[in-house]
């Protein structure tokens, strides 16, 4: 690997988040209705109060030069009630818009990431085909109204975990353990995706539209035979069939990496084996693995989520240092990869886990909401300022 780094011309730098784990006060939503009925221990209540804070947050990501943000857009905000478009929510996004441009902070716009309008969830959700025309509509209603603002649009986050985690493993609402209805979501999520690909691209031609995948890389080690089928067909089930459900849908690939999944039938021995505080194994060269992977699709790769637990701090740099030097070195072997988004610009509501995993350059404190930038982040910053290290 090269010793001084330089990332391409124009590379993208910057952090990610969801509305439902940053805004708070998510009350129209599914996640929020759950909440409330103990379907978690911790509720998101307030969550890091970004609704009303934007703006000091985004001073934020200016200080630690970040030149791109990516944040969802919560459409149970937009249209709290079926076909009742609520005026100040579209006012409020175009701000948050309007505000990164200002910086000449690039925006990566969610539709969709784990959070529905509670009257959509109870109609079924994604479960019912006739639904799709609700999710169309809605993300009309965003392109015409905020579409001259958006830099990059990501219709949805990771269906995969979406329909793993909510109607197969039953952890999320609405809760299904159903395997033909989890089928049927994926598919249907397919569908949307291509239908709001079109529509974005029908009202601005030469959109840059995406989604956000979540994408392990797998190995099964010793070699053995049935280790080697089993992760083959994981990896075609959970990583490749979305991309297969929606080919020449993407203008991009927006790519989320976590996970090493291990399929050895022997106990994994990892010399400095690197964890997490959430008990994640950390596999910086896996970026490289799937980026390379990904090569086959000859589109343009932007890394929309990567991250770590790490509340004292003492990973987080290592942790990114790793993970861009794999990156790089993908992109010296020929990879189209023009930026990465960390996950995330300051600690926040993740999920069934509450408050607890900090994932945070920036430090939140739940209780009192005070911001403090972390070390890592001022790594982090010096990277994003000289594109490179
Ligand atoms: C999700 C985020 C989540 C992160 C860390 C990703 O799968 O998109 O919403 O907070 O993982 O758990």
């Amino acid at each position: 690997m090269s010793e001084k780094i330089v990332f391409p011309k124009d590379f993208l730098w910057g952090s990610a988040t969801a509305a439902h784990q940053v805004e708070g006060n998510n009350i129209h939503s599914d996640w929020w209705a759950w909440e409330k009925n103990g379907g978690t221990k911790e509720a998101s209540k307030l969550a890091c109060d970004h609704y009303r804070r934007f703006e000091e947050d985004f001073d934020l990501i200016q200080k630690l030069n970040q030149n791109a943000h990516r944040f969802s857009i919560e459409w149970a905000r937009i249209e709290p009630k079926e076909g009742k478009w609520d005026k100040e929510a579209l006012k409020h996004y175009r701000k948050v818009l309007e505000s990164l441009r200002k910086r000449k902070i690039k925006s990566f716009v969610t539709l969709f990431h784990f959070t529905l309008p509670l009257w959509f969830a109870q109609k079924g959700g994604f479960s019912q085909i006739e639904n799709l025309k609700y999710f169309e509509r809605y993300t009309q209603f965003l392109v015409k109204n905020l579409g001259d603002l958006v830099d990059f649009w990501l219709t949805i986050n990771e269906p995969n975990i979406y329909v793993s985690t909510s109607y197969l493993g039953g952890l999320w609402p609405p809760q299904k353990r159903s395997l033909l209805q989890s089928i049927k979501v994926f598919i249907n999520l397919a569908k949307a995706h291509k239908k709001a690909y079109k529509i974005i691209h029908e009202f601005k031609s030469d959109a840059k539209v995406g989604m956000a995948m979540n994408i392990s890389t797998y190995n099964s080690f010793g070699g053995y035979f049935i280790g080697m089928i089993f992760s083959k067909l994981t990896k075609l089930l959970i990583s490749d069939s979305f991309y297969l459900l929606t080919q020449n849908f993407h203008d991009f690939l927006g790519v989320n990496y976590y996970f090493f999944r291990n399929f050895s039938i022997r106990t994994l021995k990892m010399t400095h084996a690197v964890y997490s505080d959430l008990g994640w194994l950390i596999y910086p060269k896996g970026l490289y693995d799937v980026c390379l992977d990904l090569k086959k699709y000859h589109l343009p790769i932007y890394i929309t989520e990567n991250g770590i637990a790490d509340k004292k701090d003492i990973l987080r740099t290592e942790f990114v240092l790793n993970h861009l030097r794999w990156l790089f070195k993908a992109i010296e072997e020929g990879v189209d990869v023009k930026g990465y988004l960390h996950w995330t610009l300051m600690d926040n509501y993740e999920w069934t886990y509450g408050f607890k995993p900090r994932f945070g350059l920036v430090a939140m404190d739940p209780i009192t909401r005070e911001r403090k930038i972390r070390k890592s982040a001022l790594v982090y910053a010096k990277i994003c300022k000289a594109n490179g290290f």
